[in-house]
């Protein structure tokens, strides 16, 4: 099943990857900001993954929908994610927060689509988090 969407890159089927997310919503732990968050991507293997937020009484421990997401692809074999969708209890995308971005970088790289909604574009990572710091840079500037 495809993108209504003519939009977006046409292998990607987000409709699928907005229907994960937004199921994913409902397994979110978010009793204290009530704002629950479901994340689906597409991986590199053909795969899905999945995450949802989890909070914590202690509020900076909560773990965002795509932390909960990028364990998913961690335990499914770590290959790369190609498209992600996150969404917000309303079923509309959100956009990752910062430490997100980060997070999916380092699996994902700049090239990694994110679902922008319905009737538009999808938006690279790169985009998102211009000039990244990922796992290349730990190579070329370790001290010898
Ligand atoms: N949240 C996510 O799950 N992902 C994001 O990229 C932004 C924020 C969650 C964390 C918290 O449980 C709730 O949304 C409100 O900030």
């Amino acid at each position: 099943m495809y993108s209504e969407d003519v939009s977006s890159a046409p292998e990607i089927a987000w409709a699928d990857l907005r229907t994960l997310a937004r199921e994913a919503t409902k397994r979110s732990y978010a009793p204290y900001s009530n704002v629950t968050v479901g994340a689906g991507a597409l991986t590199s293997d053909g795969k899905t993954v999945v995450g949802s937020n989890v909070e914590n009484a202690s509020y900076g421990l909560t773990l965002c929908a795509e932390c909960s997401l990028v364990s998913d692809l961690i335990r499914e074999g770590g290959a790369r994610l190609v498209a992600v969708s996150i969404v917000a209890g309303d079923g509309k995308p959100i956009t990752p927060c910062g430490r997100c971005r980060q997070l999916l970088f380092e699996h994902g790289g700049a090239d990694l689509l994110v679902d922008a909604g319905e009737g538009a574009a999808p938006r690279r990572l790169g985009e998102l988090l211009p000039g990244a710091f990922g796992p290349e840079d730990l190579g070329i500037r370790r001290n010898p």
